[in-house]
């Protein structure tokens, strides 16, 4: 019933009336952050967007399959600091900080010329309507999808930030590759997400390559690493730190461009690369997970999914908060 429809003439009524709306809205929102996110959110102001972030992932994997891990980490990384809003993508300028060159960041993401790729083309299609956020998300599903892993729906209706949190991205948000377990559950319970959450979306390393200076701890000083493994991985990255820090190494030794439940497989072998890889298989609570998804791929696709769908609901901005920004490397 629209408020002027109250009989109500007294201004103290009405403005009690306007009052009781706003705490009703406010109840409804709270806890609910991704209510608004849908599945139609487009299907209206920009049918043909899903097709069309497809067609220009799969022409950027099939150039170069690594492309695919590089997107599905960049949503990872976004959706930690400060939920999923693209603030990721924001460049540095002289006056403003992104989140780039924070630690967990700084010489490592990349993929961002695609998202530019896609937001060009999408604002051919429909100017000024989908934002950045939400092109992240569905890009980095139809990277595992491309990949030979699992499709889901995804929601839409994030809107962009208008900042970015270089502190968060930083120190420990996005948790380092040192990580210990208790570490890692504390990093992704602090998101909303469960322990089961964090192993299942750590299969995301059965894709994509790691930097020697991010798993050179673990190669030499390790305890939980078969030594054959090792050894093969020193060859290609020296112990002294800041000699070949950017030597490269797949995540999954087996089949490092294909979305399968390998890297539990390499866990129970003791070739995780990072430390964050072997913990989760090093006599601790996640042991019984990690045996559960190398024997079952279709449990690891499952819980990956559902884990996946709860990360890109991470705080999104929604209604008027945020914007849809024309160009996904500043604000409008
Ligand atoms: C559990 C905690 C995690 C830690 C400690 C971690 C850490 C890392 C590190 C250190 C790298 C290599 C970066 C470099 O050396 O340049 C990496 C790569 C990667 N991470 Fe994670 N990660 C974690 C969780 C995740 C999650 C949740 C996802 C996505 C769902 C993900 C997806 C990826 C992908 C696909 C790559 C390869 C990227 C490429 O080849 O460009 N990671 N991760
Ligand atoms: C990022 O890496 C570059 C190149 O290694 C380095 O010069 C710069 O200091 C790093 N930035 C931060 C904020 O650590
Ligand atoms: C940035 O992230 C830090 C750490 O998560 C948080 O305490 C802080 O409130 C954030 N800053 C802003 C401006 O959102
Ligand atoms: C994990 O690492 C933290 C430091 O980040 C340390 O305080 C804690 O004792 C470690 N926990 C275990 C179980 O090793
Ligand atoms: C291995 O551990 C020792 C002792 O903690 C440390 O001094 C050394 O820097 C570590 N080596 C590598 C390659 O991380």
């Amino acid at each position: 019933m629209p408020l002027s429809s109250f009989p109500s003439s007294s201004s103290f009524s009405s403005s009690a009336n306007v009052l009781a709306l706003a705490v009703l809205l406010l109840l409804l929102n709270a806890g609910t952050s991704s209510a608004q996110l849908s599945d139609n959110f487009y299907s209206k102001k920009c049918p043909n967007v899903f097709n069309t972030v497809k067609s220009v992932v799969k022409s950027a994997v099939a150039k170069e399959p690594r492309i695919g891990a590089s997107i599905l980490r960049l949503f990872f990384h976004d959706c930690f600091v400060d939920g999923c809003d693209g603030s990721l993508l924001l460049d540095d300028t002289p006056s403003f900080l992104g989140e780039k060159t924070a630690a967990a960041n700084n010489n490592s993401v990349r993929g961002f010329e695609v998202i530019d790729a896609i937001k060009s083309k999408v604002e051919k299609l429909c100017p000024g309507v989908v934002s950045c956020a939400d092109i992240l998300a569905v890009a980095s599903r139809d990277s595992v999808v491309l990949l030979g892993g699992p499709f889901w729906k995804v929601k839409v209706g994030r809107r962009d930030s208008r900042t970015a949190n270089f502190t968060a991205a930083n120190t420990g948000v996005i948790p380092p590759p040192s990580s210990n377990l208790t570490n890692l559950i504390t990093a992704f319970q602090a998101q909303g997400l469960s322990a089961r959450d964090m192993v299942a979306l750590s299969g995301a390393h059965t894709i994509g390559k790691a930097r020697c200076t991010s798993f050179r701890d673990h190669i030499y000083n390790g305890s939980n690493i078969d030594r054959t493994f090792a050894s093969a991985r020193q060859r290609q990255c020296p112990r002294t730190n800041g000699v070949g820090d950017n030597n490269l190494a797949v995540l999954d030794f087996r089949t490092p461009t294909h979305f399968d439940n390998d890297y539990f497989k390499n866990l129970l072998i003791k070739r995780g690369l990072l430390n964050s890889d072997q913990v989760l298989f090093n006599g601790g609570s996640t042991d019984s997970l990690v045996r559960t998804y190398s024997k079952n791929n279709k449990a690891f696709d499952s819980d990956f999914v559902t884990a996946m769908i709860k990360m890109g609901n991470n705080k999104p901005l929604t209604g008027s908060r945020g914007e849809i920004r024309k160009n996904c490397r500043r604000v409008n």
